[in-house]
């Protein structure tokens, strides 16, 4: 409880940049719930789009068949930082995707913000980690209303992509997800590092992840889409090593949506819209102003919203201009506030690491009986901070 106490005490200091007070709160010594369920914006994402249809990304789809997709998951965590210092050194300088946990994010904004800000590519992963097939309809569209709005209180992007936690995915929630503009990514290379927690020494999960990369090279299939977890710092240990071969092969590494050949990854209207026109903090406003309302939002939101209503001006839903060099701007001035904080923010880093150090110990014990239940492909162990 101490640990506790101490990442109560310098929360506040942290986080002093962003506003969570929109986030459901829970104790981090546990797994988050699953988001707060909103009928109001299921009715609404239905209503705006319900015949779009986006086949899941599995691979890697690029022309040039050295490219290859490397994606982290499950962050962010007090390791992500480890990876990033790697993916920048100038012998490696690649740029991958990161599929964030939104109630993982609010006690580690400033490592989203630097994963963002060094050119990483930002996919939502639900609020909660939760099993989406086994929701209902409002649950699964508010876990992925949710990280949407963690992610956006960050990075002021609005993405496209999301990763279904253990990939597990069914035409239902397919259907949902797309009806607020996302696609589902998963992928083909899975390097089951979540099966070596707790089993492993260290030596031997890089030894044993890496010889899945050495094997994936040796068949010299085309192209490739990788998953590994930057939440573990034994998982997360293995990423250096296992980019290693990759490199060393001639792959060409790439964030998702570029080795598909979409350069506008955070160009999604569904959800600006939804956003823009207050929808998350005024759910009333869909009975009241008609569900499928696409132009300009009801003055007067407060916060982030309000900005984002302010630039998004009267747009009908379509393209949002210049999303690209706009993104990079922000991203750019973001890290120039974390930098300012970055006292604090380290501090609250080493109590939230020493409060992951003691789950840690207990998911080593726990995990065997766990992971016997996985069924996915990812990890079953919850992932909250
Ligand atoms: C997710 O839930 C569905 C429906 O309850 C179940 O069939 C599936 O096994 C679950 N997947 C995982 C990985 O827990
Ligand atoms: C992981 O590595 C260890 C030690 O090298 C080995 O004994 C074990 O069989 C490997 N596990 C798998 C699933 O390959
Ligand atoms: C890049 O340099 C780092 C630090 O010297 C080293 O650990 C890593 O293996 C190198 N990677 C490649 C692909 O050269
Ligand atoms: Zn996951």
């Amino acid at each position: 409880m101490t640990h506790l106490a101490l990442l109560i005490a310098l929360a506040p200091m942290a986080l002093a940049q962003y506003d969570f007070s929109w986030a459901p709160k829970y104790d981090v010594t546990k797994p988050p719930a699953t988001a707060p369920a909103q009928p109001l914006w299921t009715q609404h994402f239905k209503q705006v789009n319900p015949t779009a249809s986006y086949a899941d990304v599995t691979t890697c789809n690029s022309p040039n068949p050295l490219v290859w997709g490397a994606t982290f998951d499950d962050g962010p965590s007090p390791s992500t930082p480890m990876v990033l210092d790697y993916l920048r050194l100038p012998n490696v300088s690649v740029k991958a995707s990161f599929w964030v946990i939104g109630a993982n994010v609010q006690f580690l904004p400033d490592v989203l913000a630097r994963t963002f800000a060094e050119g990483h590519e930002i996919g939502l992963h639900t609020w909660s980690h939760s099993n989406l097939t086994s929701l209902t309809d409002d649950q699964v569209i508010s876990e992925l209303v949710y990280s949407a709005r963690t992610v956006y209180e960050i990075t002021k992007v609005y993405p496209k992509y999301y990763r279904p936690p253990y990939g597990a995915i069914d035409a239902r929630v397919r259907a949902l997800a797309n009806s607020m503009g996302l696609t589902a990514v998963t992928w083909n290379k899975d390097s089951r590092d979540w099966s070596y927690v707790g089993k492993s020494t260290l030596s031997e999960m890089i030894s044993n992840v890496t010889s899945s990369f050495r094997g994936w090279m040796a068949t010299q299939d085309p192209n490739g889409l990788s998953l590994e977890h930057d939440l573990y710092p034994d998982t997360a240990a293995a990423i250096p090593p296992s980019m290693d071969i990759l490199i060393r092969a001639g792959r060409v590494i790439q964030p998702v949506a570029q080795c598909i050949g979409d350069a506008t990854p955070y160009d999604n209207p569904v959800l600006k819209t939804f956003f823009a026109n207050g929808f998350f903090d005024n759910p009333s406003l869909i009975a009241s102003g008609g569900a499928g309302v696409r132009t300009t939002g009801p003055a007067g939101e407060t916060g982030s919203n309000g900005a984002a209503s302010g630039s998004s001006g009267t747009g009908s839903g379509t393209s949002v201009s210049g999303s690209s060099d706009g993104s990079k701007a922000k991203s750019l001035s973001t890290g120039a506030i974390v930098g300012i904080a970055v006292g604090c923010g380290a501090a609250a880093l080493v109590a939230l690491t020493a409060v992951l150090g003691i789950r840690y110990q207990k998911k080593k014990k726990a995990d065997a009986a766990k992971q016997a239940q996985t069924l996915g492909g990812e990890s079953a162990f919850v992932t909250a901070l």
